[in-house]
């Protein structure tokens, strides 16, 4: 990767007079000196804004030392307003040693948004809020990595695809106004400045609200079961395989990088994988107990949350079926039905998953420090409701 071009004051920012050109920050950085009282902060977006303008230019690996003291000066005490709690939360990660999924794809500002009752949004208008954004990003491109004609004619069919697949009441992609205009652009933190890192960011960010969304369905349908109501949960499980088509679809669009592009960015991304993300496991757990060894594999090390979760002991699907299933009775060979399709759906998700995994990765280990692709071709061998076609 080229040198971080060097960057010049912070824009609009009360640090605009610090010196920004000087070292990467290092994965690990403990500070060494005292903090000071943090300053009030009369302008958290335009701040932010003059953050970004230097995250865009070097990026989030970039980033001076002496812009990081002081940002990180403003989180003692924390501050008032919660998206930019959340947004020096993301872009101080690698400065105190933790980055990870969560921090990479900016998941506290997504989440901000989502319980800002002001916003309006859920998970599939934030998502179509999203790809839009690639949109706008692709076609307003103008770097010399930019993709060419062709490649950049597939990856906006298919993110204009997914967005209306998370637009099915029509109020999906439009305009974001209010906090989420405000915020949006603090929630693509590249830690490089190539180009596709950030539609890259997009997708992954896509997944975990299309997951959000999928948890939903299956808890849902579980409580519908425990009711006695298996066409309910039958509904239910129908709106989470038309869901997984559009989860498959960030595959497609994931797939128009170029792996060389890929493994430029990803020497910055080690430690953040997918392999932590809370809402792939949530789901998987909300549909059957995970086994004892799949728990203590790598595959939960890096959710212990959602691990804590499932030894807590929670519902899931496979177990309220097998305490209330009438084999006979009205609804349950069509929820059975649903279920077997929500399995084929996943398995073909990570069918999907392996391909771009090994055309990008080939024989790299992973991100999340697994081996890599023998890692995804073991996880094909996994069973969403194993408990259910052993019973
Ligand atoms: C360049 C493309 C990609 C590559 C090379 C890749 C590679 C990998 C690898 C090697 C793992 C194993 C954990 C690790 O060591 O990091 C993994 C896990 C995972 N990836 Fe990807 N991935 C890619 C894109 C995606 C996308 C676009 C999504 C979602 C839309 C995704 C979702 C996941 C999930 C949920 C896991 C956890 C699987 C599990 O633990 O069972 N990945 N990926």
């Amino acid at each position: 990767m080229d040198a971080p071009t060097p960057a010049a004051g912070v824009r609009g920012c009360p640090f605009a007079c610090a010196p920004t050109g000087g070292t990467a920050a290092p994965v690990g950085h403990r500070r060494a000196t005292p903090r000071s009282p943090a300053p009030a902060v009369p302008d958290p977006v335009g701040l932010a804004r003059g953050v970004l303008d230097v995250v865009r230019r070097r990026g989030k690996h970039f980033l001076p030392e002496s812009l990081l003291v002081r940002l990180d000066g403003l989180r003692h005490p924390a501050p008032a307003d919660p998206y930019f709690a959340a947004f020096l939360d993301c872009v101080l990660d690698k400065y105190d040693g933790r980055f990870h999924n969560r921090t990479y794809l900016a998941l506290p500002l997504l989440e901000t948004m989502l319980d800002d009752p002001t916003t309006g949004m859920d998970p599939d208008r934030l998502s179509a809020v999203l790809m839009s954004d690639v949109v706008r990003f692709e076609l307003a491109a103008t770097g010399a990595d930019r993709p060419d004609d062709r490649t950049l004619r597939t990856r906006l069919r298919h993110a204009r695809r997914f967005v209306e697949l998370c637009s099915t009441d029509g109020a999906g992609g439009g305009e974001p106004t209010g906090a989420v205009a405000r915020w949006l652009d603090a929630t693509a933190l590249p830690v490089s400045v190539l180009h596709d890192e950030y539609f890259f960011i997009r997708a992954l960010q896509c997944h975990e609200l299309t997951f959000i969304v999928l948890v939903a369905d299956v808890r849902a349908a579980t409580r519908a079961v425990r009711a006695g109501a298996p066409e309910a949960a039958e509904a239910r499980l129908r709106h989470a395989i038309e869901v997984f088509a559009r989860a498959a679809l960030l595959f497609r669009i994931v797939a128009t990088m170029r792996a060389a592009t890929f493994h430029t960015f990803r020497e910055f991304t080690q430690g953040a994988s997918a392999i932590q993300s809370d809402q792939y496991k949530r789901f998987e757990a909300a549909c059957g107990a995970p086994s004892r060894a799949r728990l203590r594999s790598d595959a939960f090390a890096g959710v212990p949350v959602v691990r804590d979760e499932v030894l807590a002991g929670q519902d899931d699907l496979s177990r309220a079926v097998l305490d209330s299933r009438r084999p006979g009775a009205t609804g349950w060979d069509g929820l059975g039905a649903a279920i077997a399709e929500l399995e084929g759906a996943h398995q073909r998700w990570k069918a999907a998953h392996r391909g771009v995994a090994g055309r990008m990765l080939g024989t790299a280990a992973g991100s999340g420090y697994t081996e890599g692709v023998p890692y995804l071709d073991r996880c094909m061998d996994n069973r969403l409701f194993g408990d259910l076609s052993a019973a």
